[in-house]
């Protein structure tokens, strides 16, 4: 079985629905960010405080060599800013959770915008999410509105998955 692969930004729900897909049974749930943070023994902000985003980008870009090597059945949620420096079309078929900003904000309380050190500043993150728009829509083959309930929406991306083109 082809690995489905989730983008989209901080906070648009990739860890939640595809925990819901691993749910539904055949499949693991694999969180880059979580691999990266188990591997290194430090939490994505320790990284970026260590060896700065373009350490972490090495280590993500290691990763994605890694995982499009070893591994198949699964469901892999990517941090937001693995397919705007990597080709993810490697790992498998890739869906973009496409939310809008003010949903994103009103989903991440101050906790969670914590460990994400490109949160910090809202009008940077709001400038970064204008950006990014157009590459996550370049490497997705499917959109997946946001709105609907995440066992909803992991129902919707594996009946996608089972669709087969006669
Ligand atoms: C990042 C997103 C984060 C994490 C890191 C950088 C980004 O993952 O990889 O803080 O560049 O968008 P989530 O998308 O899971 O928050």
């Amino acid at each position: 079985m082809e690995n489905i692969v989730l983008i989209g930004f901080m906070g648009s729900g990739k860890t939640t629905i595809g925990r819901e897909i691993a749910l539904l049974g055949g499949r693991f749930l694999l969180d880059t960010d979580g691999l990266i943070e188990q591997n290194m023994g430090k939490s994505v902000r320790e990284i970026f405080a260590s060896v700065g985003e373009k350490g972490f980008r090495k280590i993500e870009s290691q990763l994605i060599l890694w995982l499009s090597a070893n591994v198949k059945n699964a469901v892999i949620a990517t941090g937001g800013g693995m397919p705007i420096y990597n080709d993810v079309h490697y790992l498998g078929k890739v869906f973009w959770l496409d939310v809008g900003f003010e949903s994103i904000i009103k989903r991440l309380d101050s906790i969670e915008k914590k460990k994400r050190p490109l949160f910090e500043d809202m009008t940077k993150a709001q400038s970064l999410f204008n950006e990014r728009k157009p590459i996550y829509e370049k490497q997705a083959q499917y959109v997946i509105g946001g709105s609907a309930k995440p066992t909803e929406i992991a129902k919707k991306i594996v009946s996608l998955m089972n669709e087969r083109v006669i």
